[in-house]
């Protein structure tokens, strides 16, 4: 049964076997990501930036309306990781819902054009990378539009909430915390 703000999706335990449990977001993560992926109206656009093998990918993708397409950004840098991810999104049938972007967050950004209706930022956790992510990416959020942090409050990478709390809190409307996922709308 879903809690407000939150989606569990008929294919979560078959997403958690396919994409490995400690791997990625953990559930009530998957459960939030989820149900602000399902916000999205029909043909919108979702990006993440930071998608490993594909879990949080995942549950938002499983849980978008008919139309919206998903762009995953990530280096890859090592080969096996992009084809497990490839891997996943095909097992869920999601692969024509969801592009990967493979490269620097930054300079996939530099070619981007798109509204953007939810963003995920899951990459390196650093203050000058989760800044660097959204300095590049959050100004394609429309007004209205839905961004989501994943490691806010996480003991291990104290830069994501400090990053938040100082400058996104800024630009984009606290919607709440659940487990490690701070989100939020861009102010009109
Ligand atoms: C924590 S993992 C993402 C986990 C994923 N969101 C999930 O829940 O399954 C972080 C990912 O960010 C990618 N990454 C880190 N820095 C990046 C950058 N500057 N540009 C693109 N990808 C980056 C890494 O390659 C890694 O796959």
């Amino acid at each position: 049964m879903s809690k407000e703000g939150l989606l569990r999706l008929p294919a979560h335990d078959l997403i958690d076997q396919s994409f490995g449990r400690h791997i990625g977001v953990k559930d009530v993560d998957a459960q939030r990501l989820a149900w602000l992926a399902a916000q999205v109206p029909e043909d919108g656009v979702v990006v993440e930036v930071g998608s490993f093998w594909g879990r949080s990918a995942g549950f938002m993708a499983a849980a978008m309306r008919p139309g919206v397409r998903m762009y995953c950004v990530d280096k890859w840098t090592n080969p096996v990781d992009l084809d497990r991810f490839q891997r996943n999104m095909a097992k869920l049938g999601l692969e024509q819902s969801v592009s990967p972007l493979q490269g620097d967050s930054v300079e996939v950004a530099r070619g981007w054009e798109m509204d953007i209706d939810l963003l995920h930022i899951d990459a390196t956790h650093t203050y000058a990378m989760v800044q660097a992510d959204f300095q590049a990416w959050a100004h394609f959020v429309r007004p209205g539009g839905l961004i989501a942090f994943h490691d806010y409050g996480a003991h291990t990478w104290p830069a994501v909430k400090r990053f938040v709390d100082e400058v996104a809190a800024l630009e984009f409307e606290k919607l709440g915390v659940h487990q490690l996922i701070w989100s939020g709308r861009k102010i009109l």
